[in-house]
């Protein structure tokens, strides 16, 4: 049985007091576990706070991003290294919102992948087609290629240590949820592709998020589906109460 990964993805939402405030409530109310991991994936400047307030729990690091490079003239930028040094074991990579206002590409998203592996951390890496493409019957055709893009020259044990997020854009931050016949559909897609890339115990060992609009109310009969093994969530983690409810549900 694959382990049930639900990451809060916090986006740029919530200053140093706001960060300790939310911390402190999902840390006071969480039950452990040993089926399902609770990731918090703050901002950069709440990062070194989220650790020391996490520190003995379950509760897991990730970032939002990270530079391609380690070191040097990159003016805004943040290194795995540095991730790495404050704690972050997970990194998101290639969230739509990286695509569409940075521009970043498959191939992009890739390298990324490939930086986050080779300093021993988990990527997230997100896929997901936008209203037009889904509109234009061309899901299966974008998510192929997103997939076989985003994982090109990684190792099937590589494959087997990272996630995938499937994040249709049309459901994030929208209220608009794919159903769970809609979202199953597209994880099986992929859990299909990456049987055929690589194998089918690959295939099984990955574990494939969903993300878009996950609420506490929609958790449970999404994470119920037999290809959906966690969420990556927005809104609803940046509410204690949510969040945990999204984490019982799994
Ligand atoms: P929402 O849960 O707010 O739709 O955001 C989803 C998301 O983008 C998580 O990365």
């Amino acid at each position: 049985m694959r382990t049930k990964i639900i990451a809060g993805n916090w986006k740029m939402n919530n200053d140093i007091s706001q960060t300790t405030d939310l911390i402190n409530g999902i840390k006071s109310a969480i039950k452990p576990s040993s089926s399902t991991i609770a990731i918090v994936c703050p901002p950069y400047t709440s990062l070194m706070t989220a650790q020391q307030l996490i520190k003995g729990t379950s509760i897991k690091l990730g970032a939002q991003d990270v530079s391609l490079f380690d070191s040097g003239a990159y003016t805004g930028e943040i290194s795995l290294p540095m991730l790495k040094s404050v704690g972050c074991e997970y990194v998101i990579v290639g969230h739509s919102e990286r695509r569409q206002y940075h521009a970043e590409t498959n191939e992009i998203i890739n390298q990324k992948a490939k930086k986050v592996l080779s300093g021993g951390l988990v990527p997230i890496i997100c896929v997901g087609e936008t209203l037009e493409e889904r509109e234009k019957n061309i899901t299966s055709q974008i998510l192929t290629t997103q997939v076989k893009g985003v994982l090109a020259g990684l190792s099937a044990s590589e494959v087997e240590k990272s996630i995938i997020a499937y994040e249709p854009v049309w459901a994030i931050g929208t209220g608009k949820t794919a159903t769970k016949e809609q979202a199953e559909e597209v994880h099986l897609l992929i859990r299909t592709l990456i049987s055929q890339l690589y194998s089918s115990t690959t295939a099984e060992k990955v574990i494939i998020q969903y993300g878009g609009s996950v609420k506490p109310d929609n958790a449970k009969e999404l994470l119920s589906q037999p290809n959906i093994d966690g969420a990556l969530v927005g809104g609803a983690c940046l509410k204690a109460d949510s969040f945990l409810a999204i984490i019982n549900a799994a």
